[in-house]
């Protein structure tokens, strides 16, 4: 069998603050194969944002090891290795735009970071832009443009070096949710035309059913993997699939793992 892309094996983390210690991730497994969109469920404090973190290098796993393409990224006391850092793509709650770059500028970071010059890389931003809409806004700054193109914004940036993995961190959460049903949708189109592996992290059940292939369900004190559910519903997904029987049942299934929480309501 092929290796994962990414594999959890037995993943602990523990965070030691003066006066406690943290459980933050308990005893979590995971493997995900390439070009597979998978989505991570959860209420606030399970763990999620840490799951992310660990996989991205930012901060260490306490036990336990975390593989991209075979191989262990989690080095005790060393910085992941920048081809490891190049293959993932960060997309973040908040689109983190620097006010004082315009969105060209913004979105070329990536670029800087990973010394990636040329006429290859500046036809890929432009490509991008064209992609979402906002080729007429590369020189506008980010105060100049609505919350959606920022957000669009933010995808592009994390795509711009072209990675293997993108890892959303409940990426569209402070959207109205007619952007948010836009987004998802744009996503889901750019997914299956560049078929890069997706990591989503949400509290939106609806949201994970709509976009993804499997949903990790996690709970809290300690946060960790309640249960996995693949879900077996055809491509590509439409809008009005939310209102099919199929996909009400795997919507109640999740409910009844997360415990019936309201989780939009959770912030
Ligand atoms: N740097 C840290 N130091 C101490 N505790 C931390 C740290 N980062 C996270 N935690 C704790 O670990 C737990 C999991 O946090 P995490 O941010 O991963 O949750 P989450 O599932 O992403 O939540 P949310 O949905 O609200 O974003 C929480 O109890 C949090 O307080
Ligand atoms: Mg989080």
């Amino acid at each position: 069998m092929k290796e994962p892309k990414i594999k959890f094996d037995h993943v602990t983390k523990i965070f030691e603050t003066r006066n406690q210690s943290i459980t933050a991730v308990k005893d979590y497994s995971m493997e995900i194969q390439e070009g597979e969109f998978v989505a991570i469920l959860g209420p606030s404090g399970c763990g999620k944002s840490t799951l992310i973190r660990m996989l991205d290098g930012i901060i260490p796993t306490t036990s336990g090891d975390i593989y991209i393409d075979g191989q262990k990224v989690n080095h005790e006391k060393k910085k992941m290795p920048q081809e490891v850092l190049r293959k993932m793509g960060f997309i973040f709650q908040q689109p983190n735009m620097l006010p004082w770059f315009t969105v060209r500028q913004n979105i070329s970071l990536p670029l800087q970071v990973f010394a990636l010059k040329g006429a290859k890389w500046e036809k890929q931003v432009d490509e991008l832009l064209e992609m979402v809409g906002l080729k007429e806004y590369a020189n506008a700054y980010p105060s100049e443009i609505s919350g959606g193109m920022l957000q669009r914004a933010g995808v592009i940036r994390a795509m711009v070096h072209d990675p293997e993995i993108l890892l959303m961190d409940e990426p569209f959460g402070a959207l109205d949710e007619l952007t948010r049903e836009q987004m998802n949708m744009e996503l889901l189109d750019i997914w299956s035309k560049t078929g890069k592996t997706i990591v989503f992290i949400t509290h939106n059940i609806e949201e994970a059913v709509l976009l993804s292939s499997r949903v990790y369900v996690m709970g809290t004190q300690p946060g960790r993997l309640v249960e996995t559910v693949d879900l077996n519903l055809p491509r590509p997904r439409q809008l009005s699939m939310i209102t099919q029987p199929e996909f009400i049942e795997y919507r109640q299934k999740l409910e009844r793992f997360i415990g019936k929480i309201d989780l939009s309501k959770i912030k």
